[in-house]
């Protein structure tokens, strides 16, 4: 039988990816398959510390195995900004777009370009917690380029890459990116690990 663990997330998208590889081993269940429908506000001013606050607040509140992600586009020459304020760098309800052009506009008069993307995955099993952080080292390029992907996709280039993530397209993006490190970080632990 299935051993069944939620993933705090409400993107149905992000849900099917991890759900199929972690099938048939584990049961992964969203947000909204265990009735919470409200959103965990993001309350911390890191990534570690807001992927346990969501992963704790469904082990707390409906005391089932789970884990849960946070991601940020850390820039070196502005200390790591936007980081863990990367969903909304140009200020609330403002769009991807906008955050782009508040990062192209900083980066303008910068020489070091240099960027990562890094996804901590939290985990919380019995009460235990585990973390699992993937990384992607690149650029931020001078302009907008390709249509695929979301977020920063279209100014960020991956190391030995001279095109962005955008251009790349997601299948050649789902097998170096940061979440997909993190991802298998965590399968790895899971698939071993006896729960
Ligand atoms: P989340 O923690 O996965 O919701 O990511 C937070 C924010 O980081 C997103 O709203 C995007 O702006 C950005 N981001 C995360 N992952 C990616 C990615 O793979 N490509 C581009 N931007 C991303």
């Amino acid at each position: 039988m299935s051993k069944k663990i939620v993933f705090a997330t409400h993107n149905e998208y992000k849900l099917k990816e991890v759900a199929e590889m972690l099938s048939p081993a584990f049961d992964v269940l969203g947000l909204n398959d265990i009735g919470c429908t409200e959103d965990i506000e993001e309350t911390e001013d890191t990534l570690e510390g807001n992927a346990f606050l969501k992963a704790a607040y469904v082990f707390e509140k409906y005391n089932l195995n789970c884990f849960s992600d946070d991601t940020g586009l850390e820039v070196t020459a502005l200390d790591g900004a936007p980081g863990v304020y990367s969903a909304r760098y140009a200020g609330q309800g403002r769009d991807s777009n906008d955050n782009m052009d508040k990062l192209l506009a900083n980066l303008k008069v910068k020489s070091d370009r240099s960027a990562q993307f890094r996804t901590v995955i939290a985990l919380i099993i019995n009460g235990e917690r585990y973390q699992f952080d993937g990384i992607v080292k690149g650029h931020v390029a001078k302009d907008k380029r390709g249509t695929n992907g979301f977020g920063y996709d279209p100014i960020f280039v991956p190391e030995g890459n001279d095109k962005a993530f955008a251009e790349l397209g997601n299948e050649v993006k789902n097998q170096i990116s940061h979440r997909a490190r993190a991802t298998q970080k965590l399968i790895d632990f899971l698939s071993t690990h006896e729960i």
